[in-house]
This record gives structure tokens, C-alpha cells and sequence, in this order.
């Protein structure tokens, strides 16, 4: 978008106590965040569910760092004038402080994010510490963390009874004193949900965690159906599809392809008058046609 002022944390803060709702949503590559920025998403999260949705795996586990600085990359070349959040992809923040901060750095250096996002609560709330006094703004994740499937045995709602949700406003307090400058709420329950946003003074930015967060996020392929086998998520609203969109158009273009309806008159290029008589001498050039 064109004169369009970048979000900063400052200003995230701001909107929070404006209760002016915070705009996210996934990218992967050019042409995509060229888009969710000329349509004025407020942040783009270039999230490793580019590990389902974009390279196919099941989960986000085989997810690497080269994959994000690739995806990062790629985003922020077309997206210059919109706040761009990267994901840490697995284990990657959980070795030596002195390699995750390098992983960081790569996300920042060379995938040019503004900030960088990672999935956890208290358990990580040193880590955050020091990224965060190295000067990278970190946004904090915790609910459902895809990262951890494994571990939480699917992909269930968090924050259904009392422990739970005394669990999640921990990690959220934590993050928060570690100075993460906003936190993901992922697939927790609306009322835990609204609590854990109206005890803190970072935005809670959700995803199907109801309608007391300070933002939403949803995946860009949710929303506009960009795929051919999409299932329905109760949390997810779809804008558009995309998908059937491009089998039609791809369909079609085959089509005229094996009818020799293109390319037409209009789609080719004429060489100069009597260029192929020169070549082949007068009256030859039929047989060469
Ligand atoms: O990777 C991702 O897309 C995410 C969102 C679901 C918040 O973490």
C-alpha cells in the first residue's frame, strides 16, 4: 500500500489501549504478502504452518531455519511498508542461548523481519529475556502449539478447566515480564481467553480463542481457500476461494490449449514482410510453414 505508515510495537500497545483491533494474517511468499499489504493487514506472521500449507508435511515440525529465512525473505520484498512477524521453527530456541540468538539474527538479517515469534510460556521466558535485550521484539505464542503436538496429544482446545487456565495466564505473565511485546493465543477458550487479555498490557493477538482478544490472526490459506482438499475449522471464516478460482482457470487454459484455441491472433508476433521467401526463396516458404 502506497504511503502506507508501518506498525511498531509502540504503536501495537497503543491500539490495545485504544481497543482498536489488531489485523494479522499468514504469508509465505512475494506475490501473497504484496497482497495482504495492498489490502492494509496490519502485520504479516510468516508462520511455519508454511510447513503445511506451503511444503505439504503434516505438522510444522519438519519445518527448518533455512525454510523460514527463505519464506521471510521473499515476504519482506513485497511487503516493505507492513510489520512482519517470523516464526522460530522447531528446536531452534530450545539449545544454547548463543544458538538461538544466531537463529534469530539469521531471521532478522536475512529474512528481514521486524520481529520474531515462538511457542511457549514460562518455560522459555529466559530466552525471551535475552533476545528481547538484544533488541529483537518477540511475540510470544502459548494455547495450542503446533510445535508441540506431539507432546499435547493433537490438536485440542486449551484452557477448558480451572488448571488449565491458571497455567495459561502464568506462561501469558511471563512472557509478558520478559518482555515479549504481544502474545498468540491459539484454539483457548473465549472466556480464558478474554481474561488472560484483559490482565495484561500487551495485545493478545487470537486464534480461535474468541472475541475478548486485542487482535486476530488466521492462516491466509483459511481464508481464502487456497487449496484443493480444504476442511472446514470451526474458528476459521473463509473471504473467498481462491482455490476453485484457479482449478477453473487452470482448467480452462488446458482446455483452449487442446482445442488450439490459444493462443489466438492476438497472442503471437509477425516477422517482417517476405521473411521467409528471403530464407527459403520465393514460393518455398509454404513448404517450411
Ligand atoms: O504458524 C502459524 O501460522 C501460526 C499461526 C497459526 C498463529 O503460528
Amino acid at each position: 500500500m502506497a504511503g502506507k505508515q508501518m506498525l511498531n510495537i509502540v504503536k501495537m500497545k497503543r491500539m490495545k489501549q485504544d481497543g482498536d483491533p489488531i489485523s494479522m494474517i499468514t504469508a509465505y511468499d512475494y506475490p501473497s504478502a504484496v497482497l495482504a499489504e495492498e489490502a492494509g493487514v496490519d502485520i504479516i506472521l510468516v508462520g511455519d504452518s508454511l510447513g503445511n500449507v506451503v511444503l505439504g508435511y503434516d505438522t510444522t515440525i519438519p519445518v527448518t531455519l533455512d525454510d523460514m529465512v527463505y519464506h521471510s525473505r521473499s515476504v519482506a520484498r513485497g511487503a516493505k511498508n507492513t510489520f512482519i512477524v517470523t516464526d522460530m521453527p522447531f528446536m531452534t530456541y530450545h539449545g544454547s542461548i548463543d544458538e538461538t540468538l544466531r537463529g534469530v539474527s539469521r531471521i532478522m538479517q536475512e529474512g528481514h523481519a521486524q520481529a520474531v515469534k515462538m511457542e511457549g510460556g514460562a518455560e522459555i521466558a529466559d530466552t525471551v529475556k535475552r533476545i528481547v535485550q538484544a533488541g529483537v521484539p518477540m511475540l510470544g505464542h502459548i494455547g495450542l502449539t503446533p510445535q508441540s503436538v506431539n507432546q499435547i496429544g493433537g490438536y485440542r482446545i486449551q484452557g477448558k478447566d480451572e488448571a488449565d487456565a491458571k497455567r495459561l495466564l502464568e506462561d501469558a505473565r511471563a512472557l509478558e515480564q520478559a518482555g515479549a511485546f504481544g502474545i498468540v493465543l491459539e484454539l483457548v477458550t473465549e472466556e480464558v481467553a478474554a481474561y488472560i487479555s484483559s490482565e495484561l498490557s500487551i495485545p493478545t493477538i487470537g486464534i480461535g480463542a474468541g472475541r475478548g482478544c486485542d487482535g486476530q490472526v488466521l492462516v491466509y490459506h483459511d481464508v481464502l481457500k487456497y487449496t484443493s482438499n480444504y476442511r472446514n475449522k470451526r474458528f476459521v471464516k473463509t473471504f473467498g476461494d481462491i482455490g476453485e478460482q484457479i482449478r477453473s482457470g487452470i482448467s480452462a487454459y488446458v482446455q483452449e490449449v487442446k482445442t488450439r484455441q490459444f493462443p489466438a491472433e492476438e497472442h503471437v508476433f509477425a516477422a517482417e514482410d517476405g521473411v521467409l521467401d528471403n530464407l527459403y526463396g520465393k514460393g518455398k516458404a509454404e513448404i517450411h510453414s
